[in-house]
């Protein structure tokens, strides 16, 4: 198995790299962000309660998202792997996650975190506004997510870097330009089938 932590700010390209990178290498995407947009969608209890958090640009507790999160990876027993994209966000949910793959005899192997200059992301996500239908893609709620992630996702940054697992991504290029350099680490540890 290889499992992959995508990383990095709101409009940063997870979503978009993450389709790419589950074509190109057979893995299976984990989005918390879809799973928890699918819940609110479809008005499940789970969905009521995170979208409160949600609305705001703040992050829905750990054990909802945990207990969420671990229901996916027991779906899914014969994956090749993971790409895990917008999770962990939080301290608490890296370790989880950690408890969670080692339960499984896996682990993650790597953490790549997109780059990109702050005002880009605001571009990015204001236009993506215009037609995403996404009640969190507005200028405010996008400052607050933004300032979300320095304050709590940061951490989990440092705390994948302390295993040697983190890699660095400039992600302000083309977005082919991107999966390039995304790939040039991935395919340290496998290789695509197309
Ligand atoms: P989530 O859905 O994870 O949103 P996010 O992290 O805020 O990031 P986005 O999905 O907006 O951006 P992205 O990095 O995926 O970029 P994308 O590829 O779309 O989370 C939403 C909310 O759910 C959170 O605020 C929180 O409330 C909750 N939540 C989710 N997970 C949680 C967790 N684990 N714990 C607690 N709460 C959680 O690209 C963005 C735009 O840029 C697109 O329009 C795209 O076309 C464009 N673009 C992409 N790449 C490029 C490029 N290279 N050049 C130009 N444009 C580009
Ligand atoms: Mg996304």
């Amino acid at each position: 198995m290889f499992n992959l932590v995508l990383f990095g700010p709101p409009g940063s390209g997870k979503g978009t790299q993450s389709e790419n990178i589950v074509t190109n290498y057979n893995l299976l995407h984990i989005s918390t962000g879809d799973l928890l947009r699918d819940e609110v969608s479809r008005h499940t209890p789970l969905g009521t309660e995170a979208k409160k958090y949600m609305d705001q640009g703040m992050l829905v507790p750990d054990e909802v998202v945990i207990g969420m999160i671990s229901g996916k990876i027991d779906e899914m027993p014969d994956a090749r792997g993971f790409v895990f994209d917008g999770f962990p966000r939080t301290r608490t949910q890296a370790e989880a996650l950690d408890k969670l793959l080692e339960f499984k005899n896996t682990k993650i192997h790597l953490v790549l975190s997109l780059e990109v200059p702050e005002a880009d992301l605001i571009k990015r996500l204001v236009g993506r506004g215009e037609t995403s239908g996404r009640s969190d893609d507005t200028e405010e709620v996008i400052t607050k997510r933004i300032k979300e992630y320095h304050l709590k996702t940061t951490p989990v940054a440092n705390y994948y870097n302390s295993y040697g697992k983190l890699e660095t991504v400039v992600g302000s290029n083309t977005i082919e330009e991107t999966f390039k350099a995304l790939a040039k680490h991935i395919n340290k540890y496998i290789l695509p089938v197309t």
